[in-house]
């Protein structure tokens, strides 16, 4: 059965869409199946997987107001990238979960956190990775990814205001796992936006590595490119930018293989 990775942090514009897509086309390169679960009100993922809003009859939080089991799965749609890649795509309701009813309430409770875990309920099975890119934010959505993942991947950039957000995400992810979900585990930290030069990024870097631990900071780092935001734009997958994104499909393709190692179905 395929593991909930959750792309997390709580401020925008780090590279948790970068990141979360940049896995999915790296799966895709090696012939993964792989299961985006677009949960930012947002919807960049949904849009560069070439599923336009207007046309999304049902979005993931469809999914999350039925709180059916397997909710998920009367969603997820085909996109523009091929077979291996599809989407619970976003929708403007989503944004009504992370804001309504008992709110901050329901949110320190923990009593709608539930609710993504029970949609995916037997969906994660056809998948080799599901990708769930956050919002910007640790309100009820975040927390939602948090309590259905196997494990939660944090994006931060090299630089000190990135780092100071750190704290925050990892007292949301003990939180959850000691109150809904005690398989959830930290991947690890993965550092985007790397400068080719640039002393602060390698000192923040080192910070980083002090503060979270060694192993827990993710190599390679994501380098800053350009053709990061064509890729965007040009709503294609990482891997197929050509000569000028090689060195960036290279670094997701190292990372997607240490992803791999952890969520690798064991042999039978
Ligand atoms: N490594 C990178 N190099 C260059 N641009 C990047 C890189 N990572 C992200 N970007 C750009 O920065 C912006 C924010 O990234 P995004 O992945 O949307 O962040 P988030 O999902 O955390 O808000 C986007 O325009 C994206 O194309
Ligand atoms: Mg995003």
């Amino acid at each position: 059965m395929g593991k909930v990775v959750a792309v997390v942090n709580q401020k925008g514009g780090v590279g948790k869409t970068s990141v979360t897509l940049g896995l999915a086309s790296a799966a895709r390169a090696r012939g993964h199946r792989s299961l985006v679960v677009d949960l930012d009100p947002q919807g960049a993922s949904t849009w560069v997987l070439g599923v336009d809003a207007e046309r999304v009859k049902r979005s993931a939080a469809d999914a999350l107001a039925s709180g059916r089991n397997g909710a998920l799965r009367e969603v997820v749609a085909d996109t523009t990238w091929g077979h291996l890649v599809h989407v619970a795509p976003s929708g403007p309701a989503l944004q009504r979960h992370e804001t309504a009813r008992g709110g901050i309430e329901n949110l320190l409770s923990g009593k709608s956190s539930g609710r993504l875990r029970r949609s995916l309920d037997g969906v994660a099975r056809g998948y080799g990775v599901v990708l769930v890119d956050c919002p910007p934010s640790l309100g009820e959505l975040t927390t939602n990814a948090l309590a259905a993942a196997d494990y939660a991947l944090l994006v931060v950039e090299p630089t000190a205001l990135s780092l100071r957000g750190v704290e925050p995400v990892a007292d949301l992810i003990e939180t959850v796992w000691g109150r809904d979900n005690r398989r959830l585990d930290l991947a690890g930290v993965i550092v985007n936006r790397m400068p080719a030069r640039g002393a602060d990024a390698t000192v923040r870097y080192e910070e980083l590595a002090r503060t979270v631990g060694e192993s827990a900071v993710w190599s390679p780092a994501i380098p800053q490119r350009i053709a990061v935001a064509e890729a965007a734009t040009a709503r294609r997958p990482i891997h197929d930018m050509g000569a000028r994104a090689r060195d960036v499909a290279h670094a997701f393709d190292d990372l997607y293989g240490r992803l791999w190692q952890l969520i690798k179905p064991a042999r039978a």
